[in-house]
């Protein structure tokens, strides 16, 4: 069975990636679709004409991990393609925030992506793609995002490596790091103060960035950074020391 595997299908760009798959990747028999919202899952399948496997469960939870792992150890589907998108983040200093969310994120961001690819691996296709959504946030510590922004470095940083241990196999991994998407992530966040709302300014539509790194993955590319803002950033954050641009974050936080 040829399949693609796409978590964080029940929203923004992870939603934008099934749509995607599906019209790009006509020998697929099924696509997997992961989120916590399943009536969501079920709605997709009107909008694409490959069979969806609904897959409702919460990517923090160990447990169902384990379930999906024995679900492809019986199936032994061939995965053509994964896209990691399942990921949220919560504005405000650590003290401030709560416990849950705090753990909450290195569980869905870092422990379940990592799980995901781990589980998928065996069973990757020569010439198949994985999509890891990191995020600009990965370019530099974020004070009053911190969290996030580290959950996300870790995933650049495991993106990277990962492409270069798979490339023998003819597997292909590309970090996905835009800036602000307009999708609910927002609603999940919070507000962030001047500096969050100074982001926002610089939002992109989440289809134009799923394309954007749905081409620069069958391009082989290990990173898809969308927008002149965001690439000026990332030089940004390559060049200047960091303590220097955390000083002047500081005076907008
Ligand atoms: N929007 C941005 O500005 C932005 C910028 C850079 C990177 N990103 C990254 O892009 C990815 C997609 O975000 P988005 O903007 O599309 O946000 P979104 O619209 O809020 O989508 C997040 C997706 O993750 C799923 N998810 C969250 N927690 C989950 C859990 N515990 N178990 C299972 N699924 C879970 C949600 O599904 P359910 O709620 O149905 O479970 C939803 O499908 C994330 O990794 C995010 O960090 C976003």
């Amino acid at each position: 069975m040829k399949i693609a595997v796409v978590s964080g299908a029940s929203s923004g760009i992870g939603k934008e990636f099934v749509d995607i798959i599906d019209k790009k990747c006509g020998m697929l028999d099924e696509i997997w679709v992961i989120a916590r919202r399943g009536q969501r899952l079920e709605a997709l399948q009107h909008h694409v004409r490959r069979p969806l496997r609904i897959i409702e469960m919460d990517l923090a939870d160990r447990e169902k991990l384990l379930e999906l792992r024995a679900l492809m150890e019986r199936k032994k589907p061939q995965i053509y393609v994964l896209a990691a998108s399942a990921g949220f983040g919560k504005y405000g200093p650590n003290t401030s925030l709560d416990y849950n969310d705090c753990v909450g994120m290195t569980d869905v961001n870092v422990t379940a992506l990592t799980a995901l690819v781990t589980m998928s691996l065996p069973y990757m296709a020569r010439g198949g793609r994985i999509l890891l959504m990191a995020s600009s946030a990965a370019f530099l510590p974020q004070p009053g995002f911190g969290i996030y922004a580290a959950t996300k470095s870790y995933v650049l940083s495991y993106a990277r490596s990962l492409n270069q241990e798979l490339r023998r196999r003819h597997i292909y991994v590309t970090a996905v790091c835009p800036g602000p998407v307009a999708t609910e992530f927002f609603e999940v966040s919070g507000s962030g103060g001047m500096l969050a709302a100074a982001k926002r300014l610089f939002m992109a539509d989440a289809r134009n960035v799923a394309r954007l790194a749905w081409n620069d993955s069958m391009a082989k590319k290990e990173l898809s950074v969308y927008g002149l803002s965001i690439k000026a950033f990332r030089v940004l954050a390559k060049v200047v020391p960091h303590h220097w641009i955390l000083k002047g974050m500081s005076l907008f936080a």
